[in-house]
């Protein structure tokens, strides 16, 4: 008899962002001339940058030439993508990471989901609220949490995110091993100025935990105070694993490539105290079981670094910033409270209602299809979220729509 794994059944009936998609399949279904503007799902709408898509035309003909081929890549990335994300990403701000502790892969979800099978079952997990909900997925589907009642988890530590705080969480009461942070914020768009990332880098230190810091929207950032990089921080090389992503910042959410970033000062501790290298047990892990982004894709990412992908690169996310800067001043003058929009792609909006409702309200009023900021976690109750990820002139009309909506 063949058994399942049991901790599949704690998990919620389906991933948000499905649940979301089949609703409005539904709705389209209903209403097939009704034309639906999606802001729900944070997915890119723009073509890829001009230089990435020469150097993916230009890799796919190395390809197909017996003399350029190429077979399987390294298993870390090829040094032509990690050499320029050292370069770029960290050394630039002053971080100190080198190429060996980059691991190239095929997005930050896979990552940030992945990376929670190097450590025990039995660690203290803390996790905020409201959630990207891969973190708390995953770990459920691990076995590392208890059952679901009253919208959260048995043995998970929340932290919570809520207007008192500006949706940046304080620092647990009580010590905890594995701690899950994203700046900017995915949903809420709240940003970590270097005093709030030192004081985790500070706790993470003192009570030996390790954290992940999600920072797939730093491209957005836009106040030039605020860290782009954990390993801004002086410590962080020892206590912080970091995830990246193209997927926003160039485009890249239907081509895949991100990385994930070790630093070899990472350490983990076995039963007996031991100490084991982070680093080898995730280049263990993954030469296991991936073998690598395709040849094309990464040079279509190294493209992002070149004097051309940069500035396209800029331009992409300043289109995209506009677009968050209009949802955010609209939804300002017609009375409702907003967090996020000025260093990320979200607008995190008191809906004054229920998130459900309002969610169903803007899709069958206005055509518009948000986030309901409840599939985030408790937290988000009464929230929605706004995505920027569109045209403008979709935008543009989803606003229109949604005040007529709002003022009816
Ligand atoms: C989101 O809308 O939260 C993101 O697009 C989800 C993701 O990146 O997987």
């Amino acid at each position: 008899m063949i058994r399942i794994n049991e901790n599949y059944l704690k998990l919620q009936a389906s991933y948000l962002f499905k649940d979301i998609g089949d609703r409005v399949a539904a709705f389209q279904k209903a209403h097939p001339d009704r034309e639906i503007i999606k802001l729900g799902i944070g997915d890119v709408t723009r073509a890829l940058p001009e230089a990435c898509v020469k150097a993916f035309h230009s890799a796919v003909d190395e390809m197909a030439d017996d003399s350029t081929f190429r077979g399987y890549g390294p298993d870390q990335g090829y040094p032509f993508l990690t050499e320029k994300i050292v370069e770029f990403d960290f050394k630039s701000r002053g971080a100190d990471i080198s190429c060996e502790e980059i691991f190239i892969s095929d997005g930050a979800k896979c990552d940030t989901g992945n990376i929670q099978e190097i450590f025990a079952q039995d660690i203290k997990i803390a996790i905020p609220d409201p959630v990207y909900p891969v973190y708390l997925d995953t770990n459920v589907m691990a076995g590392r949490t208890g059952r679901f009642g009253n919208g959260r988890y048995e043995s998970v530590h929340y932290l919570d995110g809520t207007r008192e705080n500006g949706f940046v969480p304080g620092l647990p009461e009580t010590p905890v091993d594995l701690i899950y942070l994203c700046f900017p914020n995915n949903p809420t768009g709240a940003v970590a100025d270097r005093g709030v990332l030192e004081a985790w880098v500070s706790y993470a230190r003192e009570n030996r935990s390790l954290i992940l810091y999600d920072a797939a929207y730093e491209a957005f950032v836009r106040d030039t105070h605020i860290p782009r990089s954990i390993y801004e921080i002086e410590g962080a090389r020892e206590v912080a694993i970091e995830f990246r992503s193209f997927s926003k910042t160039a485009g890249f959410t239907g081509t895949r490539c991100a990385y994930t970033v070790v630093p070899k000062d990472c350490v983990g501790y076995d039963a007996g105290g031991g100490k084991h290298f982070l680093h080898t047990m995730w280049q263990r892990r993954i030469s296991t079981k991936f073998n690598g982004v395709s040849y094309p894709v990464q040079k279509s990412a190294a493209a992002v670094f070149s004097a051309e992908g940069r500035s396209q690169v800029a331009s992409l996310v300043d289109y995209y910033m506009k677009n968050a800067a209009l949802i955010r001043k609209e939804m300002t003058d017609l009375g409702y409270e907003c967090v996020g929009g000025t260093n990320s792609p979200y607008i995190w909006i008191d809906g004054k209602a229920d998130s459900w409702d309002f969610f169903d309200m803007l899709l069958n009023t206005a055509g518009v299809v948000c986030t309901p900021g409840a599939g985030f976690g408790t937290c988000g109750k009464g929230f929605i979220r706004i995505s920027a990820f569109n045209s403008h002139e979709n935008v543009q009309e989803a606003m229109i729509r949604i005040k007529k909506a709002l003022q009816k």
